[in-house]
């Protein structure tokens, strides 16, 4: 019989330590890129998962501080570390990038992975919350931004596609979204001196198709108008689909990085 981790995982014992070891390769890749960050002072922006906290934590080492930061409250439950192993000390805290609360030129590197597509710019723009990270690094350090860019087909950019439909439908929020690396690189050059980017090719993770399909329908389609709910029904279904006839194919990754002049 199959042994499962816990009541309700799609997923069996052995699919789930080979999804979590991928996972975990995916964060490393990324996080190798930032080069040497020992005794650092470091603000994680917008991310509280324990995994990346953790890579962070252990490559700045116990010399420096990590400070992550996240809009989703529920994100930031202060538990969540409680089975990390941290070798710099972390201090989470919800908090907007677009109103950072924190003085000018506190940090040595601000980073950011998956942050920027999920950025809500009906308001302002992803330059000012670009802006607003560099406000917080002392002359001399660096901001670095990690994200998907639409380079490589992938089913994953479909799917991105229909979530920020669904909340621009349920929410009203208008997300930045996934698009071409140059679109990054461009914001970057604009506020950051000496820009340097890595474009990475699309990572595969095991058996995450099998925890998408497991997922039931979102609940903010049945308050949506009756047309709009089907519309994104008929999408849904047809994603679905195609998850199952091809697995689910993942985004290229683009990493920035951008250096901030002395005043
Ligand atoms: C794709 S997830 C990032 C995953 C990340 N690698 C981690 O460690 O959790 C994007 C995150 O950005 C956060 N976010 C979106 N807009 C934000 C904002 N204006 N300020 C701070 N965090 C924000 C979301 O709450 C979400 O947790």
């Amino acid at each position: 019989m199959t042994r499962r981790l816990y009541r309700g995982d799609p997923l069996t014992q052995g699919e789930r330590e080979e999804f979590e070891d991928d996972l975990i390769a995916f964060c490393d890749r990324e996080l190798d890129l930032l080069g040497e960050i020992g005794g650092l002072d470091v603000l994680y922006a917008g991310g509280s998962s324990p995994l990346w906290i953790e890579g962070l934590s252990q490559r700045i080492g116990e010399d420096g501080t990590l400070t992550a930061i996240d809009l989703d409250e529920d994100r930031i439950a202060q538990d969540s570390l409680k089975e990390a192993d941290l070798a710099a000390p972390v201090r989470l805290l919800a908090a907007d990038v677009f109103s950072i609360p924190f003085s000018r030129g506190t940090f040595d590197l601000v980073y950011s992975s998956g942050l920027f597509h999920e950025l809500d710019v009906r308001e302002k723009g992803a330059e000012d919350a670009l802006a607003a990270l560099r406000s917080v690094v002392r002359p001399g350090g660096r901001v670095a931004t990690d994200d998907f860019v639409d380079s490589e087909p992938a089913i994953q950019l479909e799917d991105e596609g229909l979530e920020a439909e669904l909340i621009r439908e349920a929410y009203g929020r208008d997300l930045y979204g996934i698009g071409p690396p140059e679109r990054l690189v461009a914001l970057h050059e604009e506020l950051l001196a000496c820009v340097r980017w890595r474009l990475s090719p699309p990572r595969r993770i095991r058996h995450l198709e099998k925890l998408v399909l497991a997922e039931k329908e979102p609940a903010e389609f049945s308050s949506l108008p009756d047309a709009t709910a089907r519309r994104l029904r008929e999408r849904r279904e047809s994603l679905r689909g195609r998850i199952l006839r091809e697995g689910y194919t993942r985004p290229a990754t683009l990493y920035v990085e951008g250096l901030v002049e002395g005043a």
